[in-house]
């Protein structure tokens, strides 16, 4: 196995709050669009919710504990907005919430393990969401900037590292488009207005640090956002131009505003008026405004140029709108499937490594989510994931391989550190490299947590 990663390199697993934390109504915490969500019959597998998920807001020194024994040396975790701010605004306070982070974060820092904060992890809060219109909203950008203000001015002497949004994609496209994630809206629209609010909204959370808080503090901020890979289902020009047409769908619609200061043309020209526009202002604001590449990465899909023929076997949506796009996906029968049916594709992470340094000149990358669901099972008191092994193995063999080819990556973030809450599948699909008995909540270290400890050791790090 190859090994390009530098000695600073950062290793380091992620969770958000919805999906481990628990206490969903408890010590002052307001109710979030994923509690609402839970509550409608048919919305998440089995009707399960996140009031207790791994119960992590009482088991807070066992898990950090855990973090301890892999010999990470970085955690990303989310702020829940309702358990800080329970109606969502600066005018009422849970101080039982910023007690709850501060000793997260203190128990990070005394273990030497960097504390990696998301601002926004899907979990809005429901009062936003019935006074304002969750991110349709035109005031969302203000209020979450307020809201981020609180997060700096209590946390920020502490955590260098911030992400504003995670996956601004899955909010727009899953939650405003196909409505299959809270709030459960359906519009062919409205995910545009969406991801243009949540693109303002992490501007000026950004701003405001660059302004009050990285002269005094230091310390990092950008936004992470997810992408799988699309490769050319031929190599006739229909299909290779499908495949850069997908792409600049689901990532370039979110980096190119913050690497280029606007949204790619070939949204522009598909989407005409549903694509809002930007003020000169806001893309000077928008335009730089990510210190560094977060990506979350999953799987790899076949792009090609849909036509209007019937398409025979399986045809999957194309991860957006699909009429947009004119792009149809699919998938190789030989490529294996994790528990979630997402493809493993190792060499698509390191294409689409490269594909980000040459359309944003090669900024630092961090992957902050990559990992895999497999349906695993206590045997004999033990857990064995060696099909989890051997996915980290192979993507990060690319991710070694990228480096060499000049990609600036500089940290990994192993989804997760638990198996949790996974949003619709509720408690169905394990991601974690830690095993939890959602019964009886005990934790139990996979073999994949096992490899990765040994791996981060043996000069890895
Ligand atoms: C990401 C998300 C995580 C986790 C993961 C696995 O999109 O940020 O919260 O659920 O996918 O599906």
């Amino acid at each position: 196995m190859t090994n390009n990663f530098p000695p600073n390199f950062v290793w380091g697993t992620a969770t958000s709050s919805t999906q481990i934390e628990g206490a969903g109504l408890l010590d002052g915490k307001g109710p979030s669009i994923w509690d609402a969500f839970c509550q409608i019959p048919g919305k998440v597998f089995e009707n399960q919710n996140a009031l207790v998920a791994c119960d992590h807001y009482h088991r807070l020194e066992e898990d950090v504990q855990l973090l301890v024994d892999l010999g990470v040396s970085a955690y990303r975790f989310s702020f829940s907005w309702p358990r800080l701010l329970p109606n969502g605004r600066i005018d009422h306070i849970n101080e039982q919430g910023i007690k709850f982070y501060n000793r997260l974060i203190d128990l990070l820092i005394e273990n030497n393990i960097m504390p990696w904060a998301t601002l926004y992890h899907w979990d809005l809060p429901l009062a936003l969401q019935l006074e304002e219109d969750g991110w349709v909203g035109a005031k969302m950008p203000e209020l979450f900037e307020d809201y981020a203000g609180f997060c700096f001015q209590h946390f920020a002497d502490r955590i260098k590292n911030w992400i504003t949004i995670n996956e601004a994609w899955v909010v727009a496209i899953l939650g405003y488009g196909q409505g299959v994630f809270a709030p459960g809206r359906i519009s062919n629209s409205e995910p545009y207005l969406a991801g243009h609010n949540l693109l303002l909204a992490h501007a000026r959370a950004v701003a405001l640090y660059r302004e009050s808080y990285a002269p005094k503090y230091g310390g990092k901020i950008g936004i992470t956002n997810n992408c799988d890979w699309r490769e050319p289902a031929t190599d006739s020009p229909a299909d290779i131009a499908a495949a850069q047409r997908s792409l600049e769908f689901f990532l370039a619609w979110f980096a190119d505003p913050v690497y280029k200061g606007d949204y790619p043309d070939s949204m522009r020209s598909a989407l005409g008026e549903r694509l809002p526009v930007f003020t000169p202002e806001e893309q000077a604001l928008l335009k730089g405004s990510s210190d560094f590449f977060g990506l979350n990465h999953y799987t790899t899909m076949y792009a090609s140029e849909a036509s209007d023929e019937i398409i025979q076997g399986p045809v999957y949506g194309n991860g957006g709108i699909s009429e947009d796009q004119n792009v149809k996906l699919s998938l190789d029968p030989e490529w294996p499937l994790t528990d979630m049916q997402w493809a493993i594709v190792p060499w698509g992470c390191r294409k689409l490594l490269k594909w980000i340094s040459e359309r944003y000149d090669y900024p630092d990358i961090y992957i902050t989510e990559n990992g895999c669901a497999f349906p695993d099972e206590i045997e004999d008191q033990e857990v064995h994931d060696p099909q989890r092994v051997a996915f980290f193995k192979a993507y990060l063999d690319e991710c070694s391989e990228a480096i060499a080819e000049g990609v600036k990556l500089r940290g990994y973030f192993i989804w997760s550190l638990l198996d949790n809450f996974e949003w619709a599948s509720g408690y169905s699909k394990r991601f974690g490299i830690h095993y939890v008995d959602f019964e009886s909540l005990q934790r139990r270290p996979k073999s994949s947590a096992q490899w990765y400890k040994s791996y981060i050791q043996s000069g890895h790090r």
